[in-house]
């Protein structure tokens, strides 16, 4: 088949493992940086254009003709990015995740309610545009401590544990004077700093590793210094990723869950799920499994994956 990795780095950890995997399942690869791409959304023949250029040099123009891709938009392009991935679906080109899964696992709020309404267990959240609402917020999520979480946050950077009603009032209103969208959440202390990332593929968990906060830290971010490991998963663990990576209607999914006293419960979905770390702590080759399942698709699926065919919002 011929595959494209759409991605702004050939040498990303990720975008160079999918590669390679592709390559040695016998597939015809390409890096596709989407910014140098440009379409044409005319009905009859909708198409991708690449356009190559540096610096003053015109380099010629090339349609784009793919089998499948798999999209690697970075956060701060998600806007163009999925529209190119929309576009290669236009022309009948599989998308591994499909350019709508991906818009919405972008927005936190949206997941959230997705996953809600899915049935998927998960802190207890609210959520509220004035600061009038800060007092229910806080009590809603069974009061202090609680957690503030920044809506655009990652890395773990606008996560705020605040342990009493005080600091709560004082962060939520901080956040909301620069016009920040937050949302309250209770507070997982039993999860002890851990967290769970599982890789959901076609449905299936094919790989998991536990992250462990840093000392002093509840986050179990591996930028906020975490350390990551193997990790066995319970069934009701396994479960309740595949739940969650098929509500979001995501084929390739990293279900992010802690450990809570009423069983696992879902923080974070993400669309585009880092390898490096996956691959490392689980000795899975997830790149691999990833092609296979582009493979399975394209032969008109293997019936066990049920995420294109997930109501979507
Ligand atoms: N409700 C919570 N209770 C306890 N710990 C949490 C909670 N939410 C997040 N954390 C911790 O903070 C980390 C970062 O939170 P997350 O929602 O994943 O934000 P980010 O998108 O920045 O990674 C998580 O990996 C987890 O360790
Ligand atoms: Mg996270």
């Amino acid at each position: 088949m011929k595959i494209g990795i759409l991605s702004r780095k050939a040498s990303l950890y990720s975008t160079r493992r999918l590669r390679e995997a592709a390559e040695a399942r016998g597939h015809e690869v390409r890096v596709v940086n989407y910014l140098r791409c440009y379409m044409d959304i005319t009905a009859e023949r909708p198409s991708v254009i690449y356009h190559d250029y540096v610096q003053d040099e015109d380099r010629p123009e090339e349609e784009l003709v793919m089998d499948a891709v798999i999209p690697r938009i970075g956060a701060s392009y998600t806007y163009y990015g999925t529209a190119v991935v929309r576009q290669f679906e236009m022309m009948g080109v599989m998308s591994v995740n499909e350019s709508q899964a991906i818009t919405r696992s972008r927005d936190k709020l949206r997941s959230l309610q997705i996953l809600s309404r899915a049935g998927v267990e998960m802190p207890t959240t609210t959520f509220a545009h004035s600061t009038r609402h800060t007092r229910g917020l806080i009590q809603r999520v069974g009061g202090p401590p609680v957690i503030v979480k920044l809506l655009e946050g990652t890395q773990g950077l606008g996560v705020v544990l605040a342990e009493t009603r005080k600091a709560a009032e004082s962060v939520i209103g901080a956040f909301r004077q620069l016009d920040a969208n937050i949302l309250v959440q209770e507070f997982i202390e039993e999860a002890g700093g851990d967290d769970l990332r599982a890789l959901v593929i076609g449905g299936e968990v094919v790989a998991a590793m536990i992250r462990r906060a840093a000392p002093g830290e509840f986050r179990a971010n591996l930028h906020r210094g975490g350390t990551a490991e193997g990790v066995e998963l319970t069934p009701e663990e396994r479960r309740t990723a595949v739940q969650a990576a098929e509500a979001m209607g995501l084929d390739v999914a990293g279900v992010d869950m802690l450990r809570s006293n009423r069983g696992p419960v879902v923080i974070e979905v993400n669309s585009s799920p880092g390898l490096e770390g996956v691959e490392a702590a689980s000795g899975v080759d997830v790149a691999d499994q990833v092609i296979q399942f582009i493979e399975r698709e394209s032969r008109g699926g293997s019936g066990r994956s049920s995420s294109r065919k997930t109501v979507r919002a």
